[in-house]
């Protein structure tokens, strides 16, 4: 197989990585790629959310398979222009992408299909998202209706933040979701879809603010691990006596239903839907959905999985998925710690020297992946934008998981490298729990 990856992210590089391990694939291309994707992968230049230049690209190149990493490109309609060239394409329709594209698109498809999420108003003036923050109450949650890189929410026990952003999407033209305040951990569960048939991964927690402790404003994500030893006991037993794990409840209750309602709106599915969800007291509910792999759960996710990722994908982007397929994972854990500029997420520094890479994968079960980095005119690997790399720590637990990656990311720096130094500490100390909702 000779495969193009679209994007240039950490997510991206961590999808190259798994696909130059499946034997069936031959050649690996990325466009535009990074500096750390050039590494594993053959980099083509094209401007990644131009549906026809990456259509002609991917024609020109005689690929078996696209592999589209990035929303931006998926809700401008790649996947749709790829599809037509006659190339299987791994990512929605510019249709299907609306799941994640405009979240009010979203809340109408999850209320036709019966999915559990948090309630929600959708306002169009100040005054009817001022109704709606007094109806919920504090901790407000207000959504700007529109992708937003994860940067559009902002959830807030001070009524004035919430009524001031609520204020700045409305007047930057978009429309604004106020939305019940969902309590428990969240979770991240990927499930692969052909459009009808569906397989699910496995379940990673994301961290989603900037600072330690979840202070700060949300960013794209600044850490990730997988596998979550503490659903192990969540599970949910019918009348007829039959019991569901966590994946299998939600399959059951949001991938499969949503995916149904898709296809029945003549937009189906085929790509990965990210659920991202909430445990909660009531049982579990939906926060989001995205349209594609989610950054950074993906780099921890693939270095477990076994399963050749090339053919799985190509299977989802042909209709020829195995809903019976259990996937295989390797034993332990992977934990990864996002290392991001000064000033993200607000407005990231870039250009600055980046030292320690090498050193870093030096250690045994650590690997870098790289988001924004370029090389510069020197030669030198030099930051380029929000997040920066990602290193991960693979090890039999996920305290040791943990430790390498951090070991891994102390060996690493440039002026103003920030990251948290609490991914997976809950976990670890053995801090969450949750209960199956009777
Ligand atoms: P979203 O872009 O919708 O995923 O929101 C980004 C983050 O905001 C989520 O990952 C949650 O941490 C938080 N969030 C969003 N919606 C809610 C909600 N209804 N209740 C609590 N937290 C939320
Ligand atoms: N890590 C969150 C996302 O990919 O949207």
């Amino acid at each position: 197989m000779k495969i193009l990856v679209i994007g240039s992210g950490g997510r991206e590089h961590a999808i190259v990585r798994a696909l130059n391990r499946d034997p069936q694939v031959k050649e690996v291309h990325a466009a535009p790629g990074n500096a750390g994707i050039s590494q594993d992968a053959t980099l083509k230049a094209v401007d990644a959310s131009a549906p026809r230049d990456v259509a002609a690209l991917a024609y020109d190149g005689g690929y078996d398979l696209v592999v589209i990493g990035p929303e931006a490109p998926l809700a401008a309609g790649v996947a749709d222009a790829v599809r037509d060239a006659g190339i299987p394409v791994f990512g929605p329709s510019q249709a299907a992408a609306q799941l994640e594209a405009s979240k009010a698109f979203a809340k109408l498809v999850m209320s036709s299909a019966g999915v559990p999420t948090a309630e929600a108003v959708h306002a169009t003036t100040p005054a009817e998202a001022i109704e709606a923050l007094s109806s919920f109450g504090p901790p407000y949650v207000v959504k700007d209706d529109g992708l937003a890189a994860g940067k559009g929410v902002v959830v807030t026990e001070d009524r004035e933040a919430a009524v001031a952003h609520a204020v700045s999407c409305l007047s930057g033209g978009s429309t604004v979701v106020i939305e019940e305040f969902l309590d428990g951990p969240e979770v991240s569960l990927f499930v692969l879809s052909d459009g009808q048939n569906l397989v699910p991964l496995s379940p990673a927690q994301d961290f989603k603010r900037i600072h330690n402790d979840d202070a700060g404003p949300n960013t794209g994500g600044m850490g990730a691990y997988t596998p979550l030893d503490w659903l192990e006991g969540y599970a949910e037993t019918d009348p007829a006596g039959v019991t569901r794990n966590f994946t299998e409840i939600v399959v059951d209750t949001v991938a499969r239903p949503t995916i149904e309602e898709m296809a029945r709106r003549g937009a189906p599915f085929i790509g990965v839907l990210y659920c991202g969800l909430a445990v909660t007291s009531r049982g579990v509910k939906v926060v989001e959905f995205n349209v594609r792999f989610g950054d950074p759960e993906t780099q921890a996710v693939l270095e477990r999985l076994q399963t050749p990722l090339g053919q799985l994908l190509l299977d989802a982007a042909t209709g020829q998925l195995d809903a019976d397929r259990q996937l295989e994972w390797s034993n332990g854990y992977a934990v990864d710690v996002v290392i991001a500029a000064e000033n993200y997420p607000e407005s990231p520094r870039k250009g600055d020297v980046i030292t320690g890479v090498q050193e870093a994968e030096r250690h045994t079960g650590v690997s870098v992946l790289h988001a924004g980095t370029v090389l510069d005119e020197n030669g030198e690997l030099v930051t380029a934008g929000g997040r920066v790399l990602a290193v991960v720590g693979t090890a039999d637990t996920l305290a040791q998981a943990q430790a390498r990656a951090y070991a891994g990311a102390q060996k690493i720096s440039w002026p103003g490298a920030q990251y948290r130094t609490d991914i997976a500490a809950k976990a670890v100390a053995g801090q969450i729990s949750v209960e199956p909702a009777v």
